[in-house]
């Protein structure tokens, strides 16, 4: 298992790419499943989420094809007919969002089977939401050695509210309401960038659907659906990581090809913090700052500050003068990274799903684990910022979703490297 061996202290400096989005890429492949006709996807990150979604899609029948051999980024996927409908166990234990092939392989072939995923290391993380809401749409459910198990003679349209907003819960539900029969309501949805990236893609393939990005979506469904071109959007997480990289060990550093108006909480949040950022065209530059303040910091569904940058965040308020309430509203177990960042010199302390940073305290570099995909990147800057070598282990996590991330430092001026083993 690979390992990441950072030496701390480097500032960083310079300009660096930010790939295409995990979370925008993975319901945009599975929308393939809705027709026979082929996508065109540009801008998909090389990360082993992508990688796996590709493998399920072809164990589904899909037939795809990288355009170029030396460009990892770009894909044409077709699915002429569907060879399975299963979505097995050995590939959704490795990546949940593998559970998006449900919403759209119903729609298109009247049944799916998809193994249920178990417990994530951030939460229970249930799919209740998506099931019940397919249920609204006229399929009947069931749940039986491990599988959940949906079919119908034709969807029709509904009125549905979800309790809790989900994302992949909005995504699953806006591609299967597409060739439902009749309009479809969506109440309470998702309004991450991702699920606006999927209307637009379904947009393009002749989906009819309004108000994509607010709490309430229509859907009139069409009979079938066509093939499209479509460039996913910039990683906000990865942009954002790499923004807060350049917070705390940064002279000053450009990231390019991201969308400033996905960072907003992040970018507010950076400046209540004491580091002032500068927004261009598809540009941020951020500079490192000295005399950070503590803030507080509560995660919420999009336009609020988003989960998947608590970890990241909360290692720059480790330097911050004072003490910071860290409220984690979406998942349960999310605060994973605190105990290796507090074997770091951190001062964290945790009181149910809120953690109480107090700063700052100097990092010094030490042999730490990495959890999951964000507490990894979170103890990546923890090592930038550390004295000394940081080892960390369990790097798969990280390559799940950041695509050659060490490169990108060490382009800044990180002193970085994989240590393949
Ligand atoms: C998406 O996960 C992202 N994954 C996650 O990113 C992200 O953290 C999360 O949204 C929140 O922003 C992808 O897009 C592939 P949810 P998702 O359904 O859709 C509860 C990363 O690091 N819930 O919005 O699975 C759930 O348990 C990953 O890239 C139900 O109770 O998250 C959670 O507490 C990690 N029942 C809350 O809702 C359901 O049926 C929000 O989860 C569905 C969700």
């Amino acid at each position: 298992m690979d390992k990441l061996r950072i030496i701390g202290g480097h500032r960083l400096s310079g300009r660096v790419e930010v790939s295409g989005a995990k979370n925008a890429s993975l319901p945009a492949m599975a929308a393939s499943l809705l027709t026979d006709k082929t996508l065109k996807l540009d801008n998909v990150p090389a990360v082993w989420d992508s990688a796996t979604m590709r493998r399920l899609l072809g164990e589904l029948g899909a037939q795809l094809q990288q355009v170029k051999p030396d460009d990892p980024h770009r894909f044409e996927i077709s699915v002429p007919s569907v060879r399975s409908f299963e979505a097995p166990y050995e590939l959704v234990k490795t990546m949940r969002a593998s559970v998006l092939v449900l919403g759209p392989l119903l729609a298109r072939h009247g049944r799916a089977r998809v193994s249920l995923p178990g417990g994530c290391a951030i939460g229970a993380r249930p799919i209740d939401l998506h099931l019940s809401a397919l249920e609204k749409l006229g399929a009947t459910v069931r749940i039986e050695h491990g599988f959940v198990d949906v079919q119908s003679d034709g969807l029709r349209g509904a009125e549905i509210y979800f309790d809790n907003v989900t994302v992949t819960g909005t995504e699953n539900i806006l591609m299967a309401a597409c060739l439902a029969k009749g309009e479809t309501l969506l109440g309470n949805c998702a309004q991450e960038p991702e699920v606006v990236d999927l209307a637009d893609l379904l947009g393009r393939m002749g989906a009819r659907i309004e108000g994509a990005g607010t709490r309430t979506i229509r859907v009139a469904g069409v009979e079938r659906l066509e093939g499209a071109t479509h460039s996913v959007i910039p990683d906000r997480i990865e942009a954002g990581t790499l923004i807060v990289a350049g917070a705390i060990a940064g002279d000053e550093i450009e990231v390019v090809h991201c969308d400033p108006h996905h960072l907003t909480a992040l970018l507010e949040k950076l400046s209540e913090i004491g580091i002032e950022s500068e927004v261009g065209e598809k540009l941020v530059r951020v500079k490192g700052g000295a005399g950070l303040r503590a803030a507080n910091l509560r995660t919420l569904p999009y336009p609020g500050f988003p989960t998947d940058m608590q970890a990241q965040l909360m290692t720059l308020l480790t330097q911050a003068e004072g003490t910071s309430l860290v409220a984690e509203t979406i998942f349960e177990n999310r605060f994973m990274h605190v105990a290796e960042l507090n074997r770091m010199g951190a001062d964290v302390g945790l009181d149910g799903r809120t953690a109480v940073v107090k700063g700052p305290t100097p990092l010094s570099g030490a042999r730490v684990m990495a959890t999951d995909l964000r507490a990894s990147a979170c103890l990546v800057v923890a090592g930038l910022a550390a004295q000394g070598q940081t080892l960390i282990d369990r790097v798969y996590h990280l390559d799940r979703g950041y695509e050659r991330l060490e490169e990108k430092l060490a382009r800044l001026g990180a002193e970085i490297e994989r240590l393949q083993q």
